[in-house]
């Protein structure tokens, strides 16, 4: 089978979020399974900056906002990717500093319909051999609303290639106006309701669920809850239209990564059978790095930390809530990496700057940090309101930090709450909580205190969330069923 997987960022090229991880360790999953997978992105600054050596594969006129583009098709290599990485090169369009769909001031780049549209269509000419390499997909495989228009213009393709178009994130749907629509010479047999036609504009996400031969997301529950208006942003009726090519393929986690016995991030290694010293040196680390004071006493008091997405999915606003009163009440200290909107960075910093001994923040992205943070705290935080999958409650159980999780999507896959029945069956290897108030967090949060200070319950938690195996193997074979399904 080849398959050609597009998408808009990958680690350790280019990510903002999970996204990034899945579009690199997705792949590289199917290659070892045996798939003729190349990954194909579009070539911002950074992941140019990052090529090791760049050959030009061809040039393509392709069409964009009422002109033609001629793109350049890149093939680069890094020490990370054993199978073809392909760029699609348009200066005017991508090499851009920083985000790749933000402007410095954190709103989207004007013309961002255009720049996924013209990597849309360069993907399909890709997967069509048009440049004659003698590769032709059997398969594209599409990620989110930046690539949602693949599945259909590939249709228009002689002998077309099928599609799989996997929903990360409901909540981002790609909405532009029909001015866009027409500049961009999409085709007009497309602008009906049950085409990408979405309340007076179109929505590229639409168009990927309407036109792909199979749809996946990326948990069970997440499949399940984006059929109901609460988490289907008005997509829900066209997704149970498209329930019989809808499935939920929970992600998986690349664990040589997120590794605690070899992350080259962390002070010192550990694994389930032997976590000490490993883990108490990295939350000495932790707290150094930090500037927060690593004596005695500090070691044995629980430290919570948070990465993420400053965003309303990832229920910041119950954490901020929640604060004044954990520092009230109780002696836990607090490690938060993140970025995003501004209100909630300036009131983390505010809570940094009133309790420097108990509250540390860093505003920002950083690789490292993520990693230090998964290994040195005590507990991580992730009340998300939504989570299609979420990795890193993943990454957390392998790092033997408990997550406290809100129970939806992902997170309710693979997070099991520590109850007496869990405990004695086995599986409890975190904190979960039902109702989305800040009270319900500090409840969930009190609970996990009560079993940190159980030192022999808490270590079996910890071994639980280690010994399990979140990796790609069991995933990587439901693609590729769905891979051999369509052909
Ligand atoms: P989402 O994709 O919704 O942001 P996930 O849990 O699936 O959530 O993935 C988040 C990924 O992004 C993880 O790899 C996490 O470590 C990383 N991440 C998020 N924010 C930061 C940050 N500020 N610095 C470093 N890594 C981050
Ligand atoms: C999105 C989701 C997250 C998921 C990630 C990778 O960013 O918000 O839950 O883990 O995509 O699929």
């Amino acid at each position: 089978t080849r398959v050609l997987f597009a998408a808009s960022e990958a680690y350790p090229l280019i990510k903002t979020g999970g996204l990034g991880d899945v579009a690199y360790s997705l792949p590289h999953a199917l290659h070892k399974a045996g798939v003729d997978v190349r990954l194909i992105l579009p070539a911002y600054r950074k992941v140019l900056m990052h090529a090791e050596s760049i050959r030009i594969l061809g040039w393509l006129d392709v069409r964009g906002s009422k002109r033609t583009h001629s793109v350049r098709v890149l093939e680069i290599k890094h020490p990370q990717f054993t199978f073809p990485l392909w760029l699609v090169d348009s200066a005017s369009l991508f090499d851009r500093p920083g985000n790749p769909y933000l402007q410095a001031d954190g709103e989207d780049w004007a013309d961002n319909a255009e720049r996924f549209t013209v990597f849309s269509r360069a993907v399909v000419e890709m997967a069509g051999d048009a440049l004659g390499l003698g590769w032709r997909a059997n398969v594209v495989h599409a990620n989110d609303w930046q690539t949602g228009l693949i599945p259909g213009l590939l249709k228009e393709l002689p002998h077309p290639p099928k599609s799989i178009f996997t929903i990360h994130n409901m909540a981002y749907g790609g909405h532009f106006s029909l001015h866009d629509f027409n500049r961009l010479a999409l085709p007009r047999q497309w602008w009906t309701t049950d085409g990408v036609e979405f309340y007076g504009g179109f929505s590229m996400l639409k168009a990927g669920i309407v036109y792909a031969d199979e749809v996946t997301t990326v948990s069970p529950t997440y499949a399940r809850e984006i059929c109901t208006p609460e988490f289907g942003y008005g997509l829900q009726g066209v997704l149970q239209v498209a329930q019989h090519k809808l499935h939920g393929i929970l992600n998986g986690i690349d664990e040589s990564v997120w590794d605690p016995a070899s992350d080259s991030y962390l002070t010192a290694h550990y694994t389930a059978t032997r976590r000490q010293p490993g883990k108490a040196l990295n939350k000495q680390a932790l707290l150094k790095r930090f500037h927060l004071s690593d004596d005695e006493a500090a070691m044995h008091t629980p430290v919570i930390g948070m990465v993420s997405r400053l965003v309303e999915q990832k229920g910041i606003d119950l954490v901020l809530a929640a604060l004044p009163q954990w520092l009230a009440h109780t002696a836990m200290r607090f490690v938060f990496v993140g970025s995003g909107d501004a209100r909630y960075e300036a009131q983390l910093h505010e809570f940094a700057v009133s309790h420097p001994n108990r509250v540390a923040v860093f505003i920002g992205y950083d690789e490292g940090m993520a990693h230090l943070v998964e290994a040195g705290a005590d507990m991580f935080l992730m009340p998300s309101r939504f989570e299609p999958c979420g990795l890193n409650q993943m990454y957390s159980l392998r790092y033997g930090t408990p997550p406290i999780v809100y129970r939806t999507g992902g997170l309710a896959d693979t997070v099991v709450d520590v109850t007496p029945l869990h405990l004695e069956h086995g599986t409890a290897n975190g904190f979960v909580f039902d109702e989305l108030t800040p009270a319900a967090l500090i409840a969930a949060v009190e609970r996990a205190l009560v079993y940190y200070l159980q030192p022999k319950v808490w270590q079996s938690i910890l071994r639980i969330g280690m010994h399990h195996s979140f990796g790609w193997e069991h995933s990587a074979q439901a693609y590729l069923s769905l891979y051999k399904g369509v052909q």
